[in-house]
């Protein structure tokens, strides 16, 4: 793998199809088509997911190497994201891109989804060195790692229920937000107190997170206030959004710079789809300061699910030589421990 390699990279794990095209490490284009339709479900339906996986993956791909300025030919390794996500999205990235593998006879490299956030932090800031600590909280995962090297991790706490993404969405479906909840309560919260209302901060040991304990006082606090109030929620809205988010903010940022003090590592990173909250962000940049930690923010447009991290996986990999035989019949899995 050299840096002037180009790179074609697909992730399809969730609800977002995603291909990009590298060249090296640079990212040169990075298409995402967000599936709208899960909005009126409140949720993700994965038959349906995976069906407009299907219908998007030509035209983005498409777009990409359009944007990128170069045909497929040109691609000189293939990667896609092998799991872990949703089984039936997962299949239809993963095999098409088997699929170019074989026909255009390019090597293939199976990124964990996993690994792809939390090397994110990597694109786009080019004073970050290893090791770094890395909070990854997205719709499926909150997970505190550090990254030693681009292909070692050391993962040292996680959640035991809920993802933080989860306790967003699942909230504003409560507050009648809609879905997906995070962008939602961020912007309604902007214009609220966050001292209105108390949550309990859930504080565990050993790095542990948990949020269905604060899911169930939100649900519980609504039930009481409408009963007396039927109004409570439309008259108190952004209070009630900025509390929350406050609550679930507090729990992630104590958990994280407890690992940075007993780990000892300066660089501290925040990553995945959550990690575009702005209130997050904001809190988190101050309080690195006070604590004379380097902090390190992913982009928006790399924060929630897309291929350019994929891709950076990818190459990676490539340049130590690690590829996925697909003579060994490779399928997406639970790829956890990368
Ligand atoms: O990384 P991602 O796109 O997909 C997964 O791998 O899960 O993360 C999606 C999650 C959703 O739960 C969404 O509500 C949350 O990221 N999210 C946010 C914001 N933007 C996306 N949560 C809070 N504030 C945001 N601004
Ligand atoms: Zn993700």
């Amino acid at each position: 793998m050299t840096d002037t390699e180009y790179i074609l990279a697909i992730e399809s794990s969730c609800d977002d199809t995603a291909v990009a095209v590298l060249r090296g490490k640079n990212v040169l284009s990075s298409v995402i088509s967000s599936q709208l339709i899960h909005k009126k479900y409140e949720g993700i339906i994965p038959e349906i997911a995976s069906r407009k996986h299907q219908e998007n993956i030509l035209p983005v791909l498409k777009e990409a190497l359009k944007q990128a300025n170069i045909s497929l030919n040109e691609i000189d390794i293939i990667a896609a994201t092998q799991g872990p996500g949703l089984l039936g999205s997962l299949l239809v990235g993963f095999t098409f891109a088997k699929g170019l593998s074989i026909a255009l006879k390019k090597p293939f490299v199976g990124v964990s989804h996993l690994q792809g956030h939390l090397l994110s932090p990597m694109l786009e800031n080019e004073n970050l060195n290893y090791p770094y600590l890395v909070l990854l909280v997205s719709g499926g995962h909150t997970l505190l790692s550090i990254v030693h090297s681009p292909t070692k991790y050391e993962h040292i706490g996680g959640t035991l229920d809920d993802a933080a993404g989860e306790a967003f969405d699942k909230g504003a479906v409560m507050l009648n937000l809609g879905y997906p909840g995070g962008p939602a309560i961020d912007k309604i919260a902007k214009t609220g107190n966050e001292n209105k209302y108390k949550f309990p901060v859930t504080k565990l040991k050993d790095f542990k997170f948990s949020f269905s304990g604060l899911k169930t006082s939100l649900l519980y606090f609504l039930q009481k206030n409408v009963a007396e109030n039927p109004g409570f929620i439309e008259e108190n809205l952004p209070d009630i959004a900025a509390s929350y988010q406050k609550t679930i903010v507090e729990q992630l940022l104590f958990q994280l710079w407890k690992a940075q003090e007993k780990y000892d590592i300066k660089n501290v990173a925040l990553a995945g789809g959550v990690s575009a909250n702005s209130y997050l962000r904001k809190r988190f940049l101050l309080e690195a300061e006070e604590r004379k930690a380097n902090p390190f923010l992913v982009p928006l447009k790399y924060c929630t699910d897309n291929a350019a991290m994929i891709g950076l996986v990818a190459y990676e990999k490539a340049k130590q030589g690690i590829f996925t035989d697909l003579t060994e019949n490779p399928y997406p899995r639970e790829f956890i421990g990368f």
